[in-house]
């Protein structure tokens, strides 16, 4: 049964409490007092998030499920998870580093996808540190997993600060590779499975965009949002041109793209994009030091699966902002580089900070 938005049933940790692979995974809430965030080690996925609306209403804004045996029958859409070795999708899962040539499952035909089969957010993470405000996961990817070259230490920190969550990531390798990662919630302001995020209001600080070809690959050109649907310099609502004749959401099945936010990665953290609820009043200002932002909205969400609170997750009632280098990055040339080489450490960083409108 559906229940109201309103009666949020708390997670129960036993539901995240098994093992996999011989590793043990659980549920960590961070919380202070503007901000109550639940995450698994399972995928290091962020379950719920819990702020207050307008009204004072505490209301859930990330999708999620009540246990791991849900993530595990539905993991085809990243929900809450990080993302890796690779962000995004490689061209017919092909690349080429120094001269040597490697095949990646094409796991989303004709090219791969977010890491692979599992990739990162189908595997249990080591808990380095878990406090009330923070919670530390590491990750070793072994050389040659999901055929990527070298071994890869990951680190993600998840540290709540006043109203904002940082997600940063460290990552050093013992063979150059290509590394891009993200965390691929899906926001609900309005609270998680509770309509369309139609008319939700975005600004994303991007006056280029890198259109794709039909199977999402870009073309390369850093095409001008001006004057397109894409242009969101100015607040307006997901939902404003989300049905325009433009061939670009033809291939997308709506917003399925990486907005340019800059040439390379940015020392600072930099806001990036602001979406607000239209009826909860609740805003996400995503800020982050790196060059691209996937918009996503949630067109591949088809209400096959029974998210928290008894809601299910139907077409586009959800959206995601996933900070990143751009897709296809390894292949394309004149894109900010993603190779890592053994000796550098990767970092980056990611806020997510909630007010009200
Ligand atoms: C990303 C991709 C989408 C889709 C979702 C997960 O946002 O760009 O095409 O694969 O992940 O379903």
């Amino acid at each position: 049964m559906a229940q109201a938005q309103g009666s949020l049933t708390p997670l129960e940790r036993n539901a995240f409490q098994t093992e996999l692979d011989y590793r043990k995974t659980d549920l960590f809430v961070l919380r202070n007092e503007q901000v109550e965030v639940a995450i698994t080690n399972y995928g290091a996925r962020i379950v719920s998030l819990l702020v207050n609306d307008r009204e004072g209403k505490k209301t859930d804004v990330i999708t999620g499920f009540s246990s791991i045996q849900e993530y595990l029958e539905a993991d085809e859409d990243y929900q809450g998870a990080i993302v890796g070795r690779y962000a995004n999708r490689i061209a017919k899962g092909r690349f080429s580093l120094d001269g040597t040539a490697y095949v990646l499952a094409t796991n989303n035909a004709p090219n791969h996808l977010h890491g692979g089969l599992k990739g990162f957010s189908n595997v249990v993470w080591e808990v380095l540190e878990s406090t009330d405000t923070k919670l530390s996961l590491f990750y070793l990817a072994a050389d040659g997993e999901e055929g990527y070259p070298g071994a890869l230490n990951v680190t993600v920190t998840y540290t709540l600060q006043d109203q904002s969550l940082l997600i940063s990531f460290e990552a050093t390798t013992d063979k150059a590779t290509v590394v891009n990662l993200t965390n691929h919630s899906y926001f609900n302001l309005n609270g998680q499975g509770s309509g369309p995020i139609l008319g939700h209001t975005l600004q994303v600080a991007a006056d280029r965009y890198t259109p794709t070809d039909s199977t999402s690959i870009p073309t390369g050109e850093l095409a001008p949002v001006a004057g397109t649907p894409f242009d969101f310099r100015e607040p307006k609502k997901i939902g404003a041109a989300i049905e325009t004749a433009h061939e670009q959401l033809t291939f997308g099945g709506g917003y399925d793209h990486n907005f340019v936010l800059a040439d390379s990665c940015r020392p600072d953290l930099t806001l990036a994009a602001v979406a607000t609820g239209d009826r909860t009043g609740i805003r996400l200002e995503v800020l982050t030091t790196e060059p691209g932002i996937q918009l996503y909205s949630g067109n591949f969400l088809k209400g096959k699966h029974t998210i928290k609170y008894g809601l299910k997750d139907e077409h586009r009632y959800a959206f995601c902002l996933e900070t990143q280098h751009f897709p296809d990055s390894p292949n394309q040339p004149a894109f900010p580089s993603t190779v890592l080489q053994p000796g550098d450490t990767y970092r980056t960083s990611t806020v997510f900070r909630f007010t009200l409108a």
